[in-house]
């Protein structure tokens, strides 16, 4: 995988990126807030859409709308090919060996739900480890919690240091033949840490080890090649990627879901029904029950078109850039803390300051037209390895500019005349 995020920004005149189209895509970027101009800070929650998103949108629905895999006629024909169209683009995006190694499902939350559930009923029992590493989301920690309790297996987790940095040689020291599965975030959704996976999944594989790697916030900021990677699991959310929400897709090998015990039951999964007994679909069907998100698939199509025609690559120099300029800006104060600084870092930046709760700065920022997130993430383990109950968090798409983070900067300023 080739990871374009970096602490030494390139020259934001070395790669062939403006800005201002870029925002111009983005009609919601134009819309005051609070009647000051709007500064979006905030798509590690979730991405802002382009226009040619809300019109593939739009457009399935106006013109090939209908249920998908069931009708013989032409507007289910349509909707049908558009949402395995979409399959086929996410395979190709991410280089999936097959489109039939993709599984839609409604998130990221879903997706891994799905391997703990359906991976963890075939090949996980009681006495076996899985490793999560401290930075995990919620999303990565509740459903391994879930499935401990149901049938005993033992979650290791791996440590950051003080900056927020993977510590790879206290991971490889979790790892045993009693490890059977690694699930870790690409990119933390908190510190911006990017995780190296190629050496964490190198050393799982050499125990033998499956992974799945949570990539809702790093395929927002770099190419991702799941084959080059040897992942054996890779989830990511559409609505992160500047596509709606409502879609996720699980990547798997297909030597692994061929194994896999369906997760829900419903139509569209089988192959037969009686009362006696049902035998269920291939993979991906047998993981795809009732009415999927069609139009969501197709707005997620649309969405990899348009990151794809901006490049990726060009999106994670122009996100080191503002991440750079902000932690320079940030640095500044001496009431900030910046929390998180590791040696590669994507676009998000948490921070905290001296007598101000993250949540009052979160509201007085806004009424500034400024938008973060404010709290604990959805990682309260990480936030008590910080000692911390909240931070508040910028976090930056490619529509992101400096006026942005100065907006911050100069809402901050507010907060100091509040609380200072
Ligand atoms: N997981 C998303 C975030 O970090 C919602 O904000």
């Amino acid at each position: 995988m080739t990871t374009v995020a970096l602490k030494t920004a390139p020259d934001a005149t070395n790669y062939p990126f403006d800005v201002d189209r870029i925002r111009a895509d983005f009609p919601i970027l134009a819309r005051p807030v609070h009647g000051k101009p709007l500064a979006f800070l905030d798509s590690g929650a979730s991405a802002q859409k382009p226009q040619a998103v809300l019109d593939a949108i739009q457009r399935a629905y106006s013109e090939t709308y209908a249920n998908v895999h069931r009708g013989a006629y032409y507007l289910s024909q349509a909707a049908t090919d558009g949402y395995e169209g979409a399959r086929k683009r996410v395979a190709d995006y991410i280089n999936a060996a097959s489109a039939d190694e993709i599984i839609f499902t409604r998130n990221v939350t879903s997706a891994i739900n799905l391997v703990a559930s359906s991976y963890g009923a075939k090949f996980l029992q009681a006495g076996d480890e899985i490793i999560l590493s401290q930075m995990e989301h919620h999303a990565n920690i509740v459903p391994w919690q879930m499935l401990r309790d149901r049938i005993g297996i033992e979650i290791k987790v791996a440590p950051i240091d003080d900056r927020g940095n993977f510590l790879l040689d206290e991971y490889e020291k979790l790892l045993s033949p009693k490890t059977k599965l690694v699930a870790i975030t690409q990119v933390s959704n908190v510190l911006g840490t990017i995780v190296p996976l190629d050496d964490v999944i190198r050393l799982a594989h050499a125990q033998g080890a499956h992974v799945l790697v949570d990539g809702a916030q790093g395929i927002v900021h770099s190419r991702v090649d799941v084959q080059a990677l040897d992942a054996d699991f890779y989830g990511f959310t559409g609505h992160k990627l500047y596509g709606p929400s409502g879609i996720g897709a699980l990547y798997g090998k297909m030597e692994l879901l061929k194994q896999m015990p369906p997760y829900e039951g419903g139509g569209d999964m089988i192959e037969l029904v009686t009362f006696e007994k049902t035998t269920y679909r291939e993979p991906p069907a047998r993981f795809e029950a009732g009415t999927p998100p069609i139009v969501q698939a197709i707005g997620l199509h649309a969405a990899i078109d348009y990151v794809d025609a901006v490049g990726i690559e060009n999106v994670a120099a122009h996100e080191a850039t503002l991440l750079e300029y902000a932690t320079d800006r940030l640095s500044e104060y001496s009431d900030i803390t910046i929390i998180g600084q590791a040696d590669n870092k994507a676009g998000i930046i948490s921070f905290v300051m001296d007598g101000a709760h993250a949540h009052d700065i979160g509201t007085i920022v806004d009424a500034e037209g400024v938008a973060i997130r404010t709290g604990h993430h959805c990682a309260q383990p990480l936030m008590d390895r910080f000692d911390l109950a909240a931070t508040a968090r910028a976090s930056f798409g490619m529509y992101n500019t400096r006026a942005d983070v100065d907006a911050l900067l100069a809402a901050l300023d507010k907060v100091r005349d509040i609380f200072g």
